[in-house]
């Protein structure tokens, strides 16, 4: 049986594999929390906190925090790490030693947790390139990224990641507590018939968004057109069927909110990450005028839109994004 640890790439100067087992440690443990939720009155329902997203956190958001929070404090392998929990990046006790900068979302699906909806958790991994621990390391662009993944907190709890060299898929076998390679070398369908939007955004969407989604909707059966509708509202349920089955998630710019004019998601511990993956499963992922991967940041919770699946999908909504605005 091919482990986490023997399937990861090594990268020059630092511990990639023991990182990314790092990483499953707390999955695991966030999935034991997720499972129990409910039981014994605790782990469900809002904790009281608000984020810095200005959100009101779920007690399992903090708890999802504290684990990866802990694992990767205490790991040695971390200079610095930027979580959407969190307003300032941290940099741990011995980050001096710490091969890599780390941003991560703890839990991704929020919404989703009272209702026993598949949720999870997202991670991207730089290598560390400042001399010292340095937050300013993790505001690079998306491409100088050596490895990014989620975990799905579902009816299996998966762990799909990449280290540069294709997309993978563990499944974690509860009866042996043991990873299980059950995917590899994954690549999303070059077009899909599945489109995975919130209409219920659709007023506020700008013109070449509303094109794509009628476009999407129009008979066409030689294009496989008109495309399925699916949409679970947890980035990594949605990014994992496109990636399995391909077509197009979609979280654009919007005119909904003045305090987010480039969309919900975030682009550190986000967008970034499932750009990554995507890109390595040979799909594609822009803003719709631009690469996902090219933006280089600058805040540590900037959002940006996002067009992510299929690459001749996300070429028809780039054509219309950049026709129509
Ligand atoms: P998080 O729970 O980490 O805040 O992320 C939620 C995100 C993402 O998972 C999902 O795609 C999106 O919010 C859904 O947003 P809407 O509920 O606005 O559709
Ligand atoms: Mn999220
Ligand atoms: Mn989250």
């Amino acid at each position: 049986m091919t482990t986490l640890l023997a399937h990861v790439p090594r990268v020059e100067g630092g511990n990639l594999p023991a990182l990314l087992r790092t990483i499953a440690d707390a999955g695991n443990r966030i999935a034991r929390a997720v499972a129990r939720a409910g039981i014994g009155g605790g782990g469900l329902g809002a904790s009281g906190r608000v984020n810095i997203q200005g959100e009101a956190c779920q007690k399992l958001d903090d708890t999802a925090q504290d684990i990866f929070a802990e694992v990767l404090s205490s790991s040695g392998l971390v200079a610095v790490m930027a979580s959407e929990e969190v307003e300032q990046p941290t940099i741990p006790p011995d980050g001096a030693r710490g091969a890599f900068a780390v941003s991560f979302d703890p839990l991704d699906g929020s919404s989703n947790i009272d209702t026993n909806i598949s949720i999870g958790s997202i991670f991207s991994v730089l290598r560390r390139r400042a001399p010292a621990p340095d937050p300013q390391d993790l505001l690079r662009p998306g491409r100088e990224q050596v490895a990014a993944g989620y975990l799905v907190y579902g009816p299996r709890t998966t762990l799909t990641y990449s280290a540069g060299k294709g997309v993978h898929t563990f499944t974690l076998d509860p009866d042996l507590d043991e990873w299980v390679l059950t995917h590899e070398d994954m690549k999303i369908p070059a077009r899909g018939n599945t489109c995975s939007t919130n209409g219920g955004n659709s007023p506020w969407w700008f013109p070449g968004m509303l094109k794509f989604v009628e476009w999407a909707k129009t008979v066409d059966p030689a294009s496989g057109r008109p495309y399925g509708s699916r949409y679970v509202g947890s980035l990594v349920a949605d990014f994992h069927r496109t990636l399995l089955k391909g077509g197009i998630f979609l979280y654009p710019a919007d005119t909904k909110d003045p305090k987010k004019p480039e969309g919900k998601l975030r682009l550190l511990y986000e967008c970034s990450p499932i750009a990554y993956l995507a890109e390595q499963a040979g799909g594609a992922a822009s803003t719709g005028k631009e690469r996902i991967l090219d933006i280089v940041p600058k805040a540590f919770h900037q959002r940006c839109p996002l067009a992510v699946g299929s690459r001749e999908d996300v070429a028809q909504y780039d054509v219309f994004t950049n026709q129509l605005g």
